[in-house]
């Protein structure tokens, strides 16, 4: 007996319940993936992507890292949104962050050690960057929220920034990069207003958001009810 027989059984009982609802599934998708999402989050196992927008296999082409970080040179990264911007075509690029992010606290408090220090020095990067909108909040749960809210609005700059996002726009390929923030404590996805469709949305719309942060209370959440 296996010790991780338990996650074989569980596997042949998900992809049984799919087949005896639609017997094709898996014979349709091994032929090809189609997605129009890309999702750029936290490795977090709070924040499993496809389960919390309720998508299926080959509805979400995903990317995942300590903090839902976008490093210029992180050829991972860069590799994955090629392949979803140039071969999938994707429509939509969601960078979304959450809550009480365990990566975006230890920037915060300097706690990173050995080499996840050097990776979370981008986190901190931001933190530097709002050093003055942090030290607003007199609560130690808001600075961390609010900063891993910053973090979301960084990571979307970068994805615009690059240079596969913008030959995409230049051919005047559909693509709108989101941000996005998610609560482990109530399961709901908050949409941040970030919404950049083309090069002219892009400087305006990271402006605005950024002075809107700066007024609105932490956490506050742009989910229709
Ligand atoms: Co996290």
């Amino acid at each position: 007996m296996g010790q991780l027989d338990k996650l074989l059984d569980r596997n042949k009982a998900w992809a049984d319940g799919i087949k005896s609802q639609d017997p094709d599934f898996f014979v349709r998708l091994s032929n090809q993936q189609a997605p129009e999402y890309l999702w750029i989050g936290c490795a977090d196992s709070r924040v499993p992507a496809n389960q919390i927008v309720d998508l299926m296999p080959g509805e979400l082409f995903v990317h995942r890292n300590v903090a839902n970080v976008v490093v210029h040179t992180d050829f991972n990264c860069l590799s994955v949104l090629q392949f979803a911007i140039d071969v999938l075509k994707v429509k939509h690029i969601l960078v979304v962050g959450h809550y009480g992010c365990g990566g975006v606290k230890a920037a915060l408090h300097n706690e990173g050690f050995g080499l996840i220090s050097n990776w979370l020095r981008h986190v901190q990067d931001v933190r530097d960057k709002y050093g003055p909108v942090l030290d607003q909040l007199t609560s130690e749960q808001d600075r961390v929220d609010r900063l891993c809210e910053l973090n979301v609005v960084e990571q979307v700059g970068h994805v615009c920034q690059n240079n596969i996002v913008q030959e995409a726009w230049r051919r005047g390929q559909p693509l709108t990069v989101h941000g996005f923030v998610y609560d482990v404590a109530d399961g709901i996805l908050r949409d941040m207003g970030l919404s950049i469709a083309c090069e002219a949305d892009r400087e305006s719309t990271r402006q605005n958001s950024i002075d809107e942060l700066v007024m609105r209370p932490v956490r506050a959440g742009r989910q229709k009810k």
